[in-house]
């Protein structure tokens, strides 16, 4: 198809396209918009960072049963889902598949090989860090899976234990402070691919990416982070022994350079998960955490993973009925 004529009127723009002759009329408002800069909506210019000084009231919450039931109010968390990264709604009924109904408010579960949900309890003999009472540092769930859930929930059903308090982070925050601080570190950590690896019985996960991931603008699109799926990194291919050590000393150090700000206070924001709590959050983006838990106190969190596309398509079908009631919530209670 070829433009066989184009002619400005007062109505907008008259495209005749060869060779059939079709008609079209370009309206000026139309062409204005779609002529506007394309904004990577998953790239930290399309999100509002924070740090935890950004909530000194602690995260703000929603009723789930406001959520579920009115639809500015699913709208406005929706939007703050993608532009902040997490979600916290409290009130979700503290019984077991609870999480799916939250799920199937935005989108579809991500079904796994740990299934549709997973049971986040102190097991016996436990295989995973999850399952114990241990603290566990900021990290991004499933780093080895190609394509990386991009949207984790966990539902609290019990929490009498002492301890147990959960932590969100800014991953995009965290390496645009790293870009700011040590502009090599941020390269290195941005260039080198990193192999994150799972197997067990049945299965066998990898994936290689770095561990800050850019976009073709050059801006903050993903983070991968999660020291206990990741392998060794490898040297460049065709470098000398004394490059490749040179290589590793550098990359380890940029990696601990990050590792240092995401493990800095004033980056976490710390909260209790009680009973009926349900925190939604980009995997991409955000880093999760818990600090260590006395054994005792049953703490039962139940989980699953999401989808981050969904959560765009149903924010903008419920603005297509409120796009004037949903106007972003400011990031302080
Ligand atoms: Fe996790």
């Amino acid at each position: 198809m070829t433009v066989a004529e184009a002619v400005q009127a007062p109505d907008g723009l008259h495209v005749t396209f060869g060779p059939d002759g079709h008609h079209a009329i370009f309206a000026r408002s139309w062409l204005a918009g779609y002529a506007a800069a394309e904004v990577d909506r998953r790239s930290e210019d399309a999100k509002r960072l924070w740090s935890a000084r950004d909530f000194p009231g602690g995260p703000p919450v929603t009723s789930w049963q406001a959520y579920a039931s009115i639809d500015a109010v699913r709208l406005r968390c929706l939007r703050e889902l993608l532009s902040v990264g997490y979600l916290l709604l409290t009130g979700v009924p503290a019984e077991p598949g609870a999480v799916c109904d939250v799920v199937q408010s935005f989108g579809y579960i991500r079904e796994t090989n740990y299934g549709r949900l997973f049971d986040v309890l102190v097991e016996p003999a436990a295989a995973n860090l999850a399952f114990t009472s241990l603290p566990i540092g900021p990290h991004t769930d499933n780093p080895y899976r190609d394509p990386v859930p991009t949207v984790q929930l966990l539902h609290c059903l019990a929490n009498c234990a002492d301890g147990g308090e959960s932590g969100l982070l800014d991953g995009f925050r965290a390496a645009a402070q790293l870009r700011a601080e040590d502009p090599v570190a941020f390269d290195l950590l941005t260039s080198t691919p990193v192999t994150f690896r799972y197997a067990d019985a049945s299965t066998e996960l990898q994936a290689t990416r770095p561990m800050i991931g850019l976009n073709s603008a050059g801006l903050i699109r993903e983070v991968r982070y999660n020291s206990r799926s990741m392998e060794p990194v490898r040297p460049r291919s065709g470098t000398s022994p004394a490059e490749a050590a040179d290589q590793m000393r550098e990359f380890y150090a940029a990696y601990r350079t990050f590792a240092a700000i995401l493990l800095r206070p004033s980056l976490t924001l710390r909260f209790m998960l009680g009973p009926g709590d349900c925190v939604v959050f980009d995997n991409t983006r955000i880093l999760h955490s818990r600090t260590g838990f006395s054994a005792a106190g049953r703490r039962h969190l139940q989980g699953c993973y999401a989808d981050i596309d969904a959560v765009e398509s149903t924010a903008a079908v419920l603005a297509r009925n409120c796009p004037s009631k949903a106007a972003p919530t400011p990031l302080a209670q």
